[in-house]
């Protein structure tokens, strides 16, 4: 899929699906991302937008925005940055961040992690036919893949299940990422937690199940931002996209800048202390 904006001219369907994504994305969509957005079923043959996938687009493409500045800086430094995506699924994601990104940088490349083996193949397959050829997928768990040299400057999970969540985590920090970025999913281990944890002075927060989820939830992420701190991590959590888009709307943005920080380590022990929890993600600070 060569990237020639007169190829555009020349196809009614690119000239409809550019008129089709106008409003959405980044510039006028090149030929080369027209094919790609159909591959995803983000456009239908005809060069209409699918509905369904329609919230999705929009999702990501705000999520590259958000993204663009650190990997820009990334790309800065003269080498060639890993961006390693985390629970990729179909990898919405990773092939529009190639596309808008890392292939117009023509440094840099991307790795989707996903224990689907058959999303992973079709994704292999996907790139191969994009002419992707700095992106490469791995069918595995988050937690058993270690890449090569142990190295991933970026790490995103986009709504990785429940605690895999916190296995990017642990990936981002056992390959000394530069740069993370979490948009967390559904959690439940927190909330479980506190459903038979001691009682303690504000355990009022969390006596009803549906505070119990909430708070949970809540408390979860307040816990990942903490230990990303106290790993040096500077962390900015901010809504990641419209509440129309997605209930699952955090994220945590977290850029290394030190190589601890103790004051931040101090209130992430007086929190768990408060709570009477200890999630499992607490024993990287072992
Ligand atoms: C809700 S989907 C999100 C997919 C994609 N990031 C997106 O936003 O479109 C979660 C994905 O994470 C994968 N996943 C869940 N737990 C995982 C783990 N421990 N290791 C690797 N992949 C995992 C699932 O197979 C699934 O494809």
């Amino acid at each position: 899929m060569a990237k020639h904006s007169s190829q555009s001219r020349e196809r009614p369907d690119v000239i409809a699906a550019q008129k089709v994504l106008a409003e959405v994305w980044p510039g006028t969509a090149q030929a080369s991302s027209v094919t790609l957005l159909k591959a995803l079923h983000v456009l239908t043959r005809d060069g209409g937008l699918n509905l369904d996938t329609r919230r999705k687009l929009k999702q990501v493409l705000h999520l590259v925005q958000l993204l663009r500045p650190p990997l820009d800086a990334l790309l800065a430094e003269g080498g060639d940055p890993v961006i390693a995506d985390l629970g990729t699924g179909k990898s919405y994601l990773g092939f529009i961040l190639y596309d808008l990104v890392v292939g117009p940088a023509s440094r840099g490349s991307i790795v989707g992690v996903d224990v689907r083996a058959e999303l992973v193949e079709r994704s292999q397959q996907l790139a191969k036919e994009c002419g992707f050829d700095r992106m490469s997928f791995v069918a595995g768990g988050i937690s058993d893949t270690v890449l090569p040299e142990a190295r991933a400057d970026m790490v995103t999970a986009l709504h990785a299940c429940d605690t895999a969540t916190d296995d990017a985590i642990r990936f981002a920090l056992r390959h000394k990422a530069k740069v993370v970025a979490l948009i967390p999913c559904c959690q439940a281990e927190v909330a479980s937690l506190l459903e038979g944890a001691k009682p303690t002075p504000i355990d009022q927060l969390w006596r009803h199940p549906m505070h119990r989820r909430e708070f949970g939830a809540h408390a979860t992420n307040v816990l990942r931002a903490l230990v990303l701190e106290a790993q040096g991590y500077k962390v900015r959590v901010t809504e990641f996209t419209g509440l129309e888009h997605s209930l699952k709307n955090e994220l945590i943005l977290a850029t290394r800048h030190q190589q601890s920080n103790p004051l931040a380590r101090r209130k992430l022990d007086q929190l768990v202390e408060q709570l009477g929890v200890r999630p499992a993600l607490l024993d990287v600070m072992d």
